[in-house]
């Protein structure tokens, strides 16, 4: 039974495999010696250093540095300045401190405070002293009025300088660094907060793990190229949290116990928001009642959020300070398929017509690394890849409704020299235009990545957005692409160091490590539970992982002579700073798997300095040339991986590599959700597992889970075993019927992404967030709901039937209906409730008080556009629902037609109010009215009374059909009611 689908179909669709070497893909290599050189994999590996948090040899700078004083205050109209002076002795614990601080508290606005503390004199001492631009990173809009604010700023010197951020509607204190000092120098600022005994924080991305941080936690910020490690940095640097607190009601001082049950109604929550505008790496300590936040650098530019909601605080930090998120265009919000190995046009061609065979809906189909000519961004490998038998594919595909998105990646291959049919058009434009980035001599800085050694878009550049966009236009003349996949942002590199400085005739031709089914890397690894579930196949595997020798080249010494540096007065060390953070690379190397922190961009500012923006800048400039790809015509469709605060306004993200174990997928629920809060709404997984092999049992569930997903994306590392949703019968069956749901919520959607494009609401939510009353959903990450209205409780185990989930807000009469019956779900307040969920179902609930537009699902999105819709209206316990709906024409960056309809119902009757200029076609077909106590034989639509009507007084539904008549001219097109 099981893999059953995969051999019957395996026959004709999946071709074999081959140990892939890039050396059989070059087509430009040269001599033949020349071409077997390979990076060796010690070319990636650093020093050996110790992380400061496990040193024990490190040194506490709280109990040496001697802190501030602050004198010299004065008021303005927004808050005040004052100047910060150093209390004592210098302790130049990690770098040099900072003798005189100028701080400006400015109250922004009534829910946003901001603390700047910068270096007073920025051309003194510490010359190389960096201050982040606002041309990179802009600061939060100031303009409030002090006695206007919700939040009060206070401070004191006693000891030494300390300040307090406290909530003035309830005393509240949300910040405190009374206690401890503050440690400002060039390489290393430390400041702490007391933290309430039970505090619920989360966000300070990005990581790999569940939603709450834990009590203890460790957080590492730094960009990093590196498969989704638990606990460590990886790809995105979000140095924000949302700090929820829960009070008994009425009594702010009162604080309620973690996972206390709230049955009794008898609590409440407040939320707050905290930024540190700073890119450099960062490590936040979670302690008992403690926070500490340290930096490599930079200043102190920190925002307080008064929230009280979570929803108005990521609507504060998002409005304010890093921007609304990107409108996606309709098509994107339907299903994608990649993986890495799709080997030509023909077998992108077959996998889409395997979609239709199957009649599983497929939106955009996408290729990875293997479409370059020699890995090389913008040119496309023209034996299996080219451009002629690309735009037949492409028309193809176009008029088919759907659409093809591409990798591109950021580093760019730079030739030989000394081979003249090695030129690569775009290195001699970027070369010319000298946008790329420089090795402090002013030579240029080549790493290596994919293509052989490369050269970086220098994003400091005043012409390298230019230089990026216009490779983009270039390369849409050749290849018709609809949006762009930017990836290894990280920035990443594959040696230390400028390695490809005078080596540039070794062409290396294949980077130093093993590729996914190359021997000695042959993919074995399968999901937990496969030898419950296939046991033959995966004893086989087993024998074969045991046979493979998995030395992979050197590994880095044991010796535990770790590198340790001291500071030396007024020079800061940016390869090796004298404060280690737990960077996850090999050895804590800053320098490791990415470009050098002593890299030097034209502006005179190190990559040190700017590390984790490179991505977040490259998406700017990949959403700035689809601008131009695109005549402005067409929202930019970009996924990053590597982001930064702010991204979300050019680019959604997905998770990066993970693995097709069961614990990724969990993890995918709480990434999302953090992502939200980052104000990057459009968020998925490699659904199925990247890394590994996946099997029938979690492809089931997985395409089930991320269904539910902004961004809902199959994707598959090279030469593991095929996973698009086809090849199993079960998988076909639970990601049809999960995109059954997802499908017929497209408007609703599409609505939840125009408002967080306009308000910065979340798509993806919590239950925390809906609930903020119930402390015992503060740490639920294992079920969501999408925008208010939708629950989804996936089952996130293997071998399992049952789920068990919560069912918010039922003590105080919140109703949930079940999906599938329509009929309401009795649950027990606070109770886990056992849900039955059988492979292939997904249990899903909708909202009481929630009305859904729906349209029929559909193999594109295209064609659900062009089906009639209905309405399901589920009441809640009062008998009212209401919903909302935004239409426009899904992909103009200014549509010049938009349509917003509300929806209301209440005391036995529905009305819709539209208001705008879009015409929408499609007719309504019927309404669904769920939790109708009583209906009347007299159903009336604008006083007309309807003949297909349905009442079920048992399950207390109401079917009003045969709508097509009174809506010919369109389901919005004038206001109306419907009276029961
Ligand atoms: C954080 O680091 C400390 C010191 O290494 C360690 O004791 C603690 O267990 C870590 N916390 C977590 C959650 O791993
Ligand atoms: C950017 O390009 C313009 C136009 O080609 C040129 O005049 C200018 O010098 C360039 N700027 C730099 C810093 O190279
Ligand atoms: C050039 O390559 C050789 C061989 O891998 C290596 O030993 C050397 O360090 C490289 N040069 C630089 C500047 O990294």
């Amino acid at each position: 039974m099981v893999n059953s689908m995969r051999s019957l179909v395996g026959a004709w669709l999946i071709p074999v495999i081959t140990a892939l070497s890039r050396s059989t893909l070059r087509s430009t290599s040269t001599s033949a010696s020349s071409a077997q050189f390979t990076i060796p994999a010690e070319a990636d590996i650093g020093a050996q250093l110790i992380a400061n948090i496990d040193d024990p040899q490190a040194v506490n700078a709280q109990s040496v540095c001697p802190g501030y004083k602050a004198s010299d205050v004065q008021e303005n109209l927004h808050g005040f300045i004052a100047r910060l002076a150093l209390a004592g002795e210098p302790c130049d614990v990690y770098g040099t401190d900072v003798d005189a601080l100028t701080l400006t508290v400015d109250y922004q606005a009534s829910s946003r405070l901001n603390i700047q503390i910068l270096p007073t004199f920025t051309d003194a001492v510490n010359s190389s002293w960096f201050l982040l631009s606002e041309e990179f990173v802009p600061r939060p809009e100031s303009g409030g009025a002090t006695n206007a604010s919700d939040l009060i700023f206070s401070w004191s010197n006693e000891p030494s300088f300390n300040f307090k951020v406290v909530r003035k509607a309830t005393g509240d204190v949300l910040f405190d660094t009374e206690g401890t000092v503050l440690v400002y120098e060039n390489q290393f600022i430390e400041f702490c907060t007391s933290l309430p005994e039970e505090y619920n924080l989360y966000g300070l991305g990005e990581h790999f793990n569940q939603l709450r941080l834990l009590k203890d936690a460790n957080v590492t910020m730094y960009t990093a190229d590196v498969g989704d490690p638990i606990d460590s940095n990886i790809y995105g640097q979000h140095p924000f949290y949302l700090d929820t607190r829960y009070f008994k009601t009425g009594n702010s001082s009162e604080r309620a116990k973690r996972n206390e049950s709230n049955a009794s109604g008898q609590y409440t929550s407040h939320s707050h928001g905290v930024f540190l505008r700073n890119s450099h790496g960062q490590e936040v300590l979670l302690r008992s009642q403690r926070l500490t936040w340290r930096t490599l650098g930079g200043g102190i530019d920190l925002t307080f959020y008064s929230g009280p909601t979570q929803a108005d605080v990521t609507k504060q930090y998002q409005i304010s300070t890093v921007g609304l998120p990107a409108m996606q265009q309709y098509s994107t919000l339907g299903f994608h398929q990649c993986r890495w190995g799709y080997n030509n046009w023909s077998e992108l061609a077959e996998v889409v017509a395997n979609f239709e065979r199957f009649e599983i809906p497929l939106e955009y189909i996408w290729t990875d690394i293997d479409y370059m000519h020699g890995y090389r961004d913008f040119e496309n490998d023209q034996h299996r890849f080219s451009y002629s038998e690309g735009a037949k594919f492409l028309k193809d595909l176009h008029e088919g409704g759907r659409y093809y998105v591409p990798i591109v990646d950021a580093a760019l291959y730079i030739p030989n020299p000394d081979n003249a049919s090695d030129a690569y058009d775009t290195y001699t434009r970027g070369a010319a235009a000298d946008v790329f980035i420089k090795n402090p001599d002013g030579s240029l800085y080549i790493g290596a990545v994919w293509p052989g050694y490369t050269v970086y878009p220098d994003w400091h550049h005043p012409n390298a957005t230019e230089f990026w966009s216009n490779e983009l236009v270039l390369w849409a003349k050749n290849v018709a692409y609809d949006g762009v996949w930017y990836d290894m942002a990280e920035v990443s590199s594959f040696c230390v160091g400028s390695c490809g400085s005078g080596n540039l005739t070794l062409n290396p031709v294949h980077p130093p490590f093993l590729l996914p089914g190359e021997p000695g890397n042959i993919v074995y690894d399968y999901p937990e539970y496969f030898n419950v579930t296939n046991a033959t196949e995966a004893a086989s595997a087993s024998a074969g992982a045991a046979s493979q020798t998995t030395s992979t080249g050197s590994s880095p010494s044991t010796s535990t002579a770790y590198l340790r540096t001291t500071p030396t007065p007024g020079v800061r060390n940016v390869n090796y700073p004298p404060y280690v953070i737990n960077h996850v690379q090999t050895g804590h190397d800053l320098s490791v798997h990415a470009i050098s922190p002593n890299s030097t961009h034209s502006d005179g500012v190190q990559e040190y300095d700017v590390h984790s923006l490179f991505g977040h800048q490259g998406l700017n400039a990949t959403y700035q040339g689809l601008l131009k790809v695109w005549s402005g015509e067409r929202r930019p469709f970009i996924i990053g991986r590597s982001t930064f605060a702010g991204s979300g306004k050019w680019a959604g993200h997905w998770g990066g590599d993970n693995i097709s174990k069961w614990g990724s997928m969990y993890f995918s629920i709480a990434q999302a959700l953090s992502f939200s809060l980052f104000g990057i709404p459009m968020f998925g997984v490699d659904t199925c597992g990247f890394n590994g092999n996946t099997d029938e049992e979690l492809c089931n569930r997985w395409m089930q889970l991320s269904a539910f997903f902004p961004f809902y994306r199959n994707h598959n590392v090279l030469s593991a075993i095929p996973q698009e949703p086809y090849r199993w019968a079960s998988v076909i069956e639970a990601s049809k019927a999960a995109m059954q749901i997802r499908y017929a919520l497209l408007p609703y959607y599409y609505t939840l992404f125009h408002l967080a494009h306009t308000t910065g609401s979340t798509v993806m939510r919590a239950l925390a967030w809906e609930f903020p009353s119930d402390p015992t959903l503060a740490g639920v990450d294992t079920q969501f709901l999408v925008g208010p209205s939708i629950m989804a409780i996936p089952v996130l185990e293997p071998q399992a039937d049952t789920v068990k989930g919560v069912f918010p807000g039922v003590a105080h009469g919140e109703v949930w209906y079940d999906w599938y019956t329509r009929t309401v779900v009795k649950a027990e307040a606070g109770a886990n409730t056992t849900i039955l969920a059988p492979l292939s179902h997904i249990p899903v609930y909708v909202r009481g008080g929630s009305i859904l537009p729906l349209q029929e699902p559909a193999l594109t999105t295209r064609e659900a556009r062009n089906t009639t819709w209905s309405l399901l209206a589920a009441l809640g316990s009062d008998g009212t629902a209401s919903g909302q709906l935004y239409l426009d024409d899904g992909v103009s960056v200014t549509p010049n037609a938009t349509l917003n309809v509300d929806f209301g119902a209440s005391h036995s009757s529905l009305h819709i109010t539209t208001t705008g200029k879009w015409k929408e076609v499609n007719s309504l077909a019927n309404v669904t009215v769920l939790g109708v106590k009583k209906a009347s034989p007299l159903v009336k639509f604008n006083g007309k009374q309807m003949s297909t009507v349905n009442y079920d007084s048992t399950a207390h539904i109401l079917f009003v059909g045969g709508l097509q008549e009174v809506t010919k001219s369109g389901a919005w097109a004038e206001d109306w009611v419907l009276e029961w």
